[in-house]
């Protein structure tokens, strides 16, 4: 299967999962990354993939006119590569309809917290701040909420007495980077089915 990741900024998770299919070979994995997209120029995570030599593109949204047309543009860049499967690992911006209409049921995102609890940008400082005692990751598909689509798998993640944000993020993506390189290569070797709420992993 083909992956197109799409990033915003270190690219650990990206990064998990180049190292898996070096480890497992693309095709036991079951799938090879064609592609790795970002929002901005300059992130480590774009630097991964040219070290893995991977093609990068970037599409700026203040390089569009509208919201809409770099939604669109987004799209197009991914179709270009022909994916059977988007992952959107630490992608910080929320995409459109056009977006979703070509990929939804195949975009697949990963979130540092427990969903449907800590939604949105600040998932752990948000889980910290409220004195949550585990918190964790969650896999799950984008539909056209933010953080709402059917959730694939979660990890959870004790908080500490002495977290600060950076620590606890920390500890939730060595749980995260694990799930999601386990999850992405069952969707891609086995395939799956969307039922409402539920995903079957076959
Ligand atoms: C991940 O924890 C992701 O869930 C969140 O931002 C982080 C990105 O980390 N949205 P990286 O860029 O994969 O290192």
């Amino acid at each position: 299967k083909r992956l197109v990741v799409l990033v915003s900024g270190s690219g650990t998770n990206l990064q998990a999962l180049l190292d898996a299919i070096a480890t497992a070979g693309a095709g036991a994995y079951g799938a090879e990354i064609v592609a790795v997209g970002a929002d901005r120029e300059g992130v480590e995570g774009l630097a991964r993939a040219e070290r893995a030599g991977i093609p990068t593109f970037v599409r700026k949204v203040k390089d569009y006119g509208s919201r809409a047309e770099w939604d669109a543009a987004l799209a197009e860049a991914v179709a270009g590569h022909e994916p059977d499967l988007v992952v959107s690992a630490g992608f910080m911006k929320i995409v459109g309809k056009e977006f979703l209409a070509r990929f939804g049921g195949r975009f697949v995102n990963t979130h540092p917290a427990l969903l449907p609890s800590f939604p949105g940008a600040h998932g752990v400082r948000d889980a910290l701040a409220y004195g949550a005692r585990v918190t964790g990751c969650t896999v799950h598909f984008v539909d056209d909420g933010v953080d709402t689509g059917p959730i694939i798998a979660q990890g959870v993640v004790e908080v500490r007495d002495e977290d600060d944000e950076s620590a606890l993020h920390e500890r939730i993506k060595e749980v995260e980077r694990r799930l999601l390189v386990e999850v992405v290569g069952r969707l891609a070797r086995n395939g799956y089915r969307i039922e409402g709420r539920k995903v079957v992993i076959q």
